[in-house]
């Protein structure tokens, strides 16, 4: 997958996965990792599809409808990814933090609703349940902060407190921040993204 990796100064550091928005790419969300542990390594992931030219992490048929079939594909294309990416890069496998922003957030919610061993935390900007009916992994120790809006339109509310409740009943420790904003990430957001992260990884 195309891709940005940066080496970061602290090699012990949890390595920072980022997935971007629909539309946005690999260097997107190369602030926010700044933001959140300047010394991490950073591997930062363009999504394969293209709708319309823009770049994302899996098909939807509509707005907030995903096609499900290529949202498996997908998610196991990213998990296969970050094992090649371990390998050519020479970082810990074992030890990668997602930060996702919407279609990002997304994947890299699939990705812990899929594999008990993707990632050992995720810090979820606007997610959606990115699948409902399957039986979630142990997701004992790995911690989630999802940051949300009051009046968000494509991830409602009671979508955020079914996510959280999915992950949590899984064996998660969530936090889920709320703005009073919709869909977009506010810096109150990234900082309080940032104090969670200080504190539980
Ligand atoms: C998605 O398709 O993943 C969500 O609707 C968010 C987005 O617009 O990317």
């Amino acid at each position: 997958m195309k891709h940005i990796f940066q080496k970061g100064t602290d090699i012990t550091a949890p390595v920072l996965v980022l997935f971007h928005g629909t539309g946005g790419t690999e260097r997107d969300l190369l602030p926010l990792a700044q933001a959140i542990s300047p010394t991490s390594s950073v591997l930062s992931v363009r999504g394969n599809v293209l709708e319309n030219g823009m770049p994302r992490f899996f098909r939807r048929l509509a707005e907030g409808i995903f096609d499900e079939e290529d949202l498996i594909f997908r998610t196991k294309e990213v998990y296969d990814f970050l094992d090649q990416a371990a390998v050519e890069h020479g970082f810990d496998r074992n030890n990668l933090v997602a930060i996702g922003y919407s279609n990002g957030a997304n994947i890299a919610g699939s990705l812990l609703f899929h594999y008990p061993d993707a990632l050992r935390g995720a810090i979820l900007h606007h997610p959606m349940v990115p699948l409902r009916g399957i039986q979630l992994p142990d997701l004992s120790g790995i911690p989630v902060f999802i940051g949300a809006g009051q009046n968000d339109p494509i991830c409602s509310p009671q979508e955020t407190v079914e996510l959280q409740k999915l992950l949590s009943e899984a064996g998660s420790t969530v936090a889920v921040h709320w703005e009073q904003a919709g869909h977009q990430l506010t810096r109150s957001e990234v900082e309080a993204a940032g104090t969670w992260f200080k504190t539980n990884l």
